[in-house]
């Protein structure tokens, strides 16, 4: 990789072109920033009057929402502290809000008082609401809902956590859980938590090698699965893919396997069943006493090079994090319905699906179909079913069932809804509206949140605010408090003029934010705080308009967004690099109407090859599907003579992002690059290929 060399890449050149080629329909950007003029500002339903009593009654000076967040952002020790008393329950209590050292990129929150995270989001709620609905787990098939109480939850949890201890997990182990949406995986999770363990949840469509590699970075002696599941009436084999993971990972001791498909389990080697193994628990250990600032969980996400990065999120700070923010930012208020639509699998996930409702002693939906299944209704069907209060889901989602037409929204009763969120990726204008005016009858709030796996939980929404505060259309607008975002130059300078657009980074310290990547703290300072000392980057660049709204214009590094889910263009080189026929490769993103972004692969071929062009490139996205995931196999793969280099050897990707995209009326200066002819192959081959 170091040998190929990387071009840095100034980040304006990753802000959103002026105008889109007219080459090739496919891959126009879906929608280009329009002028700030033609989006609209709407006044929606006044949400969050009185956002958190807990700082109110204790600081009655604050009267005005401009105070709240002013008092947030330079008062953080009592902001956090007076939330961390009154939202967390605590074993021992705390007696320092938080402690951070910018110069090795470490921070701590509530360090010196101990609590247990199951207890928060489970147990206390068992003591004062043992019938309140925890969880509504929406399967494949309409109409099949199963719902479980805080209770019953809580003695799942036991019982998984006593089947854990049995296989010998103690505080601090590692537990790689490989589970659809399910109570099964709720439970394991905090299972893990009730017991000290650390969860790692991998994403159950990850491919085996994907599945075994994070297995042996986070060192998991046990692993938990399912027999199978069903999305979208599509079989999902859990446990046949666990096995050949397992069958690469030597130290894995104990595989766990839940049955979910309704048929008998078939055990094989070190697999024990995990509900017989969970009916012969009796009674339950008490709840691990946890440090503040001991790991909760890993979560591997993807970063511009290398392997995928175990980021670690610890227990009080995450914990907080999430309560407020799902508290503020969707209004929850008790008794609500709360949909996010995210898989487990992602950050989406275990903020909005697991840690931030259950915190809030919510009723939370597990869904574990597609939008499209049995028809493309199925998100406003399981609405009106459910009653759900607050949906949550991607713009990707959106944009593929707008597509569809009204009627698929209209046939069904909305009217429980009264805020609407999107995360993942940004939102196009077009969505936007449809999601406010099609699905949410201009009746709701929309939130468009922005957030990443690094933060823990919403950095920038429209909402929390001041009651009667406009929401901009496709913007995520406003920090939540606490939060001091800003934008740097590519000289790594502020810009201080209220209208700006640069990298985007957060100044200050929140209790959400990961504290390291497992094992390589460095790459952790590295990639968050080196490149622009004193401020978190995010990757992302951003625009601030005049009146001080933010709006995200994507990835700076090269991170691509596909459907909603984050990929290193790098990890799919490598994986086309261990080809015997490929001799380079450069991956790069390009906009797709539906999928944000598509996946382009640019390949050279050594001289002597062993087959067809046409049967390399099966076998290339074969292996990217085995590797990685399926949403990681290259849509367009272009086989090359050449890449366009500089005289140093670095591969010029800004040019190859601007072809992939359709782009070519100015390429721009390529006078610099080693072999300009290559250029010309490559535009050649591309027209072709269309
Ligand atoms: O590029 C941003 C994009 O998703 C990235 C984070 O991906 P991940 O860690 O997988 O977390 C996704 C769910 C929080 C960000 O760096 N992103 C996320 N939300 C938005 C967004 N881009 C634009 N607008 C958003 N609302």
């Amino acid at each position: 990789r170091k040998a190929l060399g990387r071009e840095v890449v100034p980040h304006t050149t990753r802000l959103p072109p002026p105008r889109v080629s007219s080459c090739c329909s496919v891959l126009r950007r879906p929608w280009s920033v329009r002028p700030q003029a033609q989006l609209r500002c709407y006044s929606s339903a006044a949400v969050c009057s009185s956002p958190i009593p807990e700082i109110t009654s204790k600081f009655p000076e604050i009267t005005s929402y401009d105070e709240l967040y002013k008092f947030s952002v330079n008062q953080p020790d009592a902001f956090w502290g007076a939330l961390g008393e009154q939202l967390l329950q605590w074993q021992r209590p705390f007696s320092t809000v938080t402690q951070h050292d910018l110069s090795t990129s470490t921070f701590s929150w509530f360090h010196d008082g101990t609590l247990n995270a199951a207890v928060n989001c489970v147990d206390r709620h068992a003591e004062h609401h043992p019938d309140r609905v925890a969880l509504i787990w929406e399967k494949d098939e309409p109409g099949t809902e199963q719902r479980i109480t805080y209770r019953e939850l809580q003695s799942e949890v036991e019982k998984v956590a006593g089947v854990l201890q049995q296989c010998g997990v103690k505080k601090g182990d590692r537990v790689a859980i490989y589970l659809p949406v399910s109570p099964i995986a709720v439970a394991t999770m905090l299972a893990c938590a009730r017991i000290g363990a650390v969860h790692s949840v991998v994403f159950a469509g990850f491919s085996a090698s994907a599945l075994a590699s994070r297995i042996r970075d986070a060192g998991a002696k046990v692993v938990v699965t399912a027999d199978s599941s069903k999305r979208g009436g599509r079989v999902i084999e859990l446990q046949k893919v666990t096995r050949e993971a397992v069958a690469l990972c030597q130290d894995i001791e104990y595989v766990l396997v839940a049955q979910h498909s309704g048929a008998p389990l078939q055990l094989g080697h070190k697999e024990l069943d995990l509900q017989q193994a969970m009916a012969s628990i009796t009674g339950s250990a008490p709840p691990s006493e946890q440090g503040g600032e001991d790991p909760l969980f890993l979560l591997y996400t993807s970063g511009s090079t290398g392997q995928p990065k175990g980021l670690v999120h610890t227990t009080a700070g995450y914990l907080l994090y999430t309560a407020i923010t799902h508290r503020l930012v969707f209004d929850y208020q008790p008794g609500d319905v709360f949909g996010c639509v995210a898989d487990i699998g992602w950050i989406t996930g275990h903020s909005y699906v697991v840690y931030g409702p259950l915190m809030n002693g919510a009723t939370t939906v597990l869904f574990e179909s597609s939008p499209i299944y049995p028809d493309p209704g199925r998100y406003w069907e399981t609405v009106q079913r459910l009653r759900i209060t607050q949906f949550y889901g991607a713009p990707t989602a959106l944009r593929l069932l707008l597509r569809y037409g009204d009627e698929f929204v209209k046939k069904y009763d909305r009217s429980s809804l009264r805020v609407l969120g999107s995360v993942g990726e940004p939102i196009n204008p077009e969505a936007w509206r449809w999601y406010h005016e099609v699905v949410g009858d201009r009746r709701c709030t929309v939130v468009d949140t922005w957030w990443q796996s690094e933060t823990g939980g919403i950095m920038l929404s429209p909402r929390p605010s001041a009651p009667d505060a406009p929401v901009k259309e496709a913007h995520p607008m406003r920090p939540m408090l606490g939060m001091t975002p800003l934008l740097c130059d590519a000289e790594g300078h502020q810009l201080h003029d209220v209208e700006a657009s640069g990298a985007l980074c957060i100044a200050g310290v929140w209790p959400g934010i990961a504290r390291t990547i497992h094992g390589d703290h460095k790459r952790y300072q590295d990639t968050y705080f080196s490149p622009y000392p004193g401020f978190y980057f995010s990757g992302d660049g951003a625009m601030r308009d005049s009146e001080g709204n933010y709006h995200i214009t994507g990835r700076m590094d090269d991170v691509i967004n596909v459907t909603g889910h984050r990929l290193g263009t790098a990890e799919v080189e490598d994986v086309m690099m261990e080809h015997v026929d490929v001799s380079e490769t450069a991956v790069v993103g390009c906009p797709h109407p539906v999928k944000g972004e598509t996946v382009f692969a640019f390949v050279v071929l050594k001289e002597q090859v062993s087959s067809s062009i046409e049967d390399i490139s099966k076998q290339l996205r074969a292996d990217v599907k085995k590797h990685i995931a399926s949403y990681a196999v290259p849509e367009f793969l272009l086989v090359t003579r050449g890449l366009p280099k500089t005289r140093s050897g670095k591969v010029m990707r800004r040019l190859l992002r601007q072809i992939a995209k359709g782009d070519h009326d100015d390429l721009g200066d390529i006078s610099t690059l080693a072999d300009p002819s290559v250029v010309s192959d490559i535009l050649d081959k591309f027209l072709k290929m269309k």
